[in-house]
Parts: C-alpha cells; sequence; structure tokens
C-alpha cells in the first residue's frame, strides 16, 4: 500500500496513521482520494495488527478542504455517481470500523473534511482549525453522511444553523460545542494525538471494539434497546 497518491499510509506498531496528501490543493478530497481512503479503511478494518488509526492533514494550511472543486459534479451522469457511490461507499467503511479511530485537525475543516472528522471517534484540534459546511453555498448539501453525523455530535439547531447559514467555527466556538474534544497547542497536535491512541492501543483490542460499538450503535437506539445491545456485546467478551 505504498504507491498511493493522494494519502500517506503509515503503520508504526499497532496504529495506523492516515494523511490526507495534496497540501497544494488544502487536501481536497478528490476521486483519487475517495478510491485510497476505501482501501485504507479496508486495511484499518480488516489488519489485526492495526489497533487505532489517526487521521491527520499534511502542510501547514488544512486538514481538508472540502470536495474538490476541480472535480466537482464532473460525474457523467446522477446515475453513475450513484453507482459509484455504491461500489466505493467510503462513508459507510468509514462508519462500519469497530475500532477507534482519531482526527487530528488543523486549519481548514471544511465539507467533507469535517464529515471525515464527524466519522471519527475523538477528535482532537489546533488552535488555528475552522470549521465549516460551504455545501448549500455550491447549491448540494452534505453528501458524506454529515447532515446525519453532525446533529447526532451538536445537535439539531446548531446543526441547522451551521449547514443553513454557511458560518464557520473557530476551535473554541468548536470545542464548546462538543464538535471537538479538546483544542491543543499546533506543535502538540500530533504527539497528543499519538499518545492518545499508544494509551487505547495498550488495552484489550476486543474489549474496547465492544466498548466503541456499545456508544457508537448504541446512540441510535431506545434505551431498552441499547442495553439489550450492551447484554450482547458483554456476553461477547465472556
Ligand atoms: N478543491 C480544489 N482545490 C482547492 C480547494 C478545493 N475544495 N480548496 C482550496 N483549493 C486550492 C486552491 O484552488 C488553491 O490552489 P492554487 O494555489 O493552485 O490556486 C490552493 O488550494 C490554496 O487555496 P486558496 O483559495 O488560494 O487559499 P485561501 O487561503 O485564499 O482560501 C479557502 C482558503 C479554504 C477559504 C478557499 O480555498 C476555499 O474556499 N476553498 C473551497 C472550499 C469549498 O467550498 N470546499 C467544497 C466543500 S463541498
Amino acid at each position: 500500500m505504498s504507491d498511493f497518491e493522494t494519502i500517506i499510509y503509515e503503520k508504526k506498531n499497532n496504529l495506523a496513521c492516515v494523511t490526507l496528501n495534496r497540501p497544494h490543493a488544502l487536501n481536497a478530497y478528490n476521486l483519487r482520494m475517495r478510491d485510497e481512503l476505501y482501501q485504507v479503511l479496508g486495511a484499518i478494518k480488516d489488519d489485526p495488527e492495526v489497533r487505532v488509526g489517526i487521521f491527520r492533514g499534511a502542510g501547514e494550511r488544512a486538514f481538508c478542504a472540502g470536495a474538490d472543486l476541480g472535480e466537482f459534479l464532473t460525474a457523467p451522469s446522477p446515475v453513475v455517481a450513484r453507482q459509484v457511490r455504491w461500489e466505493r461507499d467510503v462513508w459507510g467503511l468509514f462508519l462500519a470500523v469497530t475500532k477507534p479511530l482519531i482526527a487530528a485537525l488543523h486549519g481548514y475543516v471544511l465539507g467533507s473534511g469535517l464529515e471525515i472528522a464527524l466519522c471519527c471517534d475523538i477528535r482532537l484540534a489546533s488552535e488555528d482549525a475552522q470549521f465549516g459546511l460551504p455545501e448549500p453555498g455550491l447549491g448540494i448539501i452534505p453528501a458524506a453522511g454529515g447532515s446525519q453525523t453532525l446533529p447526532r455530535i451538536i445537535g439539531g439547531a446548531k446543526a441547522l444553523e451551521m449547514l443553513l447559514s454557511g458560518r464557520w467555527l473557530g476551535a473554541e466556538e468548536a470545542e464548546n460545542l462538543k464538535l471537538v474534544n479538546r483544542v491543543v497547542l499546533r506543535k502538540n497536535l500530533i504527539p497528543e494525538a499519538e499518545s492518545l491512541a499508544k494509551k487505547i492501543a495498550k488495552f484489550d483490542p476486543a474489549a474496547i471494539s465492544c466498548a466503541k460499538q456499545a456508544i457508537t450503535r448504541g446512540l441510535d437506539l431506545s434505551l431498552a434497546e441499547g442495553l439489550a445491545l450492551e447484554a450482547r456485546l458483554v456476553a461477547s467478551l465472556q
């Protein structure tokens, strides 16, 4: 997996580090990146040596400035676009990973960049991070799960305000809204993400996977269904 063009994939002991690597275009998400992300997500999901994944952006200015505007709506037809989406359901695969995923966010975190971050379990941001959903200004809506993942994290009212008004959030406001777990100094962003990942990787991977599933899957269930899920996960560990 070393011949990627838009991504750097590194395995360090039990950590998988994925760097979005198009810094000249603020790491904009293009079709090639979609295909390469699909491959690395499969590796993270299925490689027993990987216990935690970290997502970061290359360069000084951005985690990811959203979909590549150069490719914007260039699919031959909506039918083809939909077919491609099903064949490469990156977002479904992201959410199917039962190992912990950490997003280390700096600079611009826009559109699909924010949606990638929302597919992760823990978001760390540096002080310079800016979060926004520019889609409505382009006549579209978020299509990488963001319309569903964002309100589940910051609540419907704030998600609606962000999406309808196009207002961006700075790191401090994002932390206040619990969009990010915490804000750190830029120079500490990757060390903090790695240190957190290493801490998690020391625990029993089966227990960690069940803990992630209990919370992420449980959030979409009633309390009774969630308790039944918890009981099944407890039993699966015995
Ligand atoms: N797709 C493709 N290229 C992009 C990009 C995107 N989403 N965002 C930035 N770039 C490219 C720019 O074209 C520019 O390339 P160039 O140096 O070859 O001209 C380079 O990245 C730097 O961006 P620039 O616009 O010069 O930086 P800036 O600091 O003035 O502005 C942003 C930064 C993020 C505000 C601005 O680039 C922007 O609005 N990007 C688009 C965001 C967006 O709408 N994303 C789609 C969401 S659906």
